[in-house]
């Protein structure tokens, strides 16, 4: 089977400032930016300009100074929004005007006010307004996944014919589930009859903690860009987080048959950064970036690790841009990586010596959570047993 590329498309600078509490000044967002570009992402999703005069700003910096990826700038669907977005973006080398709409009956109806077929022309209208001006145009279709199929489906026609690029699939409220989800894609490519002539893209909200899952079952069912955030950061629970996503489509590449042009060892760095500056702290847990994914405290695990990472890793902390594995000595530590350790510190130490130690090391473990190499140091100069060589 081919392996097919799955375009990235990031909106931490969009969707993930929309996570309360973050706000980014405009240089801070050009730094994010130029961290994407290295990183490799196809897509920056740059801002929304006609939300503030400071978004309108920072758009047009990232498209004026952010070489490679296009730069998209997000846009409702109504001239003055187009307006304002094409004025941002459009400096960028390869600029993208990201324009949506909601389509379920309950936005339609409780929001917009709109009937289906006013929507349908309102879709069309923005879309071929926005063709006009540039030649890259992504529709979403807000709330898709709480929308009637069959009327997405014919949305989507109508915006393909009106010249859209990508047709995005947004779980606005990330309410689907990966079967659901994937068979809705599957139903998108068999009903919309033009769907050759555009990319279908996902959008994932993580409320039911399904974003990342939910796009995985879109890419296998046929998705060709994916949306998604630096640390799935994002408005509520956040967006699909980008370092998992292309992790999981990176280890298991011969199940999903698609990768992405990401350059992975900068995802660490990437990471480290959108943290430090959205002032947004990466839970130790965190798969893929957290302090923990690549460390290991149990004794048992320590032993296979030490024999052979592929015991206990299915990806190298390397391949994600961090330096090593941790082994972390705590009470289930066990006695091989206890050794190793002090041979790691610099000390020789004979049979009798290691057991004695580790007594003592065992009875310190058991009070504290974590021991440092500074707390096993004392307790070699406790002992006055040897001197580092
Ligand atoms: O979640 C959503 O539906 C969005 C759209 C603007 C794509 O962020
Ligand atoms: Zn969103």
């Amino acid at each position: 089977m081919e392996t097919r590329s799955i375009q990235i498309f990031d909106t931490t600078l969009r969707d993930g400032e929309q996570t309360p509490g973050v706000s980014l000044q405009t240089e801070e967002k050009v730094e994010i930016a130029l961290a994407l570009a290295k990183l490799n992402v196809d897509v920056i999703e740059a801002g929304f300009p006609v939300a503030s005069p400071g978004d309108f700003e920072a758009v047009s910096q990232i498209a004026a100074r952010v070489k490679g990826p296009i730069i998209a700038a997000l846009a409702r669907a109504n001239e003055k929004d187009i307006e304002t977005a094409y004025k941002a973006v459009r400096k960028a080398e390869r600029p993208r005007i990201h324009t949506f709409i909601a389509t379920s009956d309950i936005h339609l109806e409780h929001k917009l006010k709109l009937t289906r077929e006013q929507l349908l022309e309102r879709a069309e209208q923005a879309v071929r307004y926005a063709k006009d001006k540039v030649s890259d145009v992504e529709f979403s279709a807000e709330d898709a996944s709480r929308s009637d199929w069959d009327f997405l489906c014919q949305v989507y026609e109508r915006v393909i014919a009106a010249g859209a690029n990508v047709i995005n699939v947004p779980d606005t409220v990330g309410y689907t589930t990966p079967a659901e989800f994937g068979a809705l894609i599957t139903y998108i490519r068999e009903h919309v009859p033009n769907i050759d002539q555009a990319t279908i893209s996902v959008h994932c909200h993580d409320d039911l903690g399904m974003a990342v899952a939910n796009s995985l079952a879109a890419v296998a069912a046929g998705a060709g860009q994916v949306e998604c955030t630096v640390n799935g950061l994002g408005e509520r629970a956040g967006n699909a987080a980008m370092e998992e996503l292309v992790m999981a489509l990176n280890t298991r590449r011969e199940y999903y048959h698609a990768l992405t042009n990401i350059n992975t060892r900068q995802i660490y760095r990437t990471s480290r950064l959108v943290s430090t500056l959205t002032g947004t702290a990466v839970p130790p847990n965190k798969a893929v970036v957290g302090d923990n994914a690549f460390a290991h405290e149990s004794g048992i695990h320590q032993h296979g690790m030490l024999n052979n990472p592929l015991t206990y890793e299915i990806m190298s902390p390397e391949s994600v841009g961090v330096s090593r594995s941790a082994i972390v000595l705590g009470k289930h530590s066990g006695r091989h990586a206890f050794e190793e350790r002090l041979k790691y510190l610099g000390y020789e130490l004979d049979a009798d010596a290691i057991n004695q130690l580790f007594v003592k090391f065992k009875d310190l473990a058991d009070r504290k959570k974590m021991v440092f190499d500074k707390d096993i140091e004392a307790l070699i100069v406790e002992k006055a047993a040897v001197r580092p060589e």
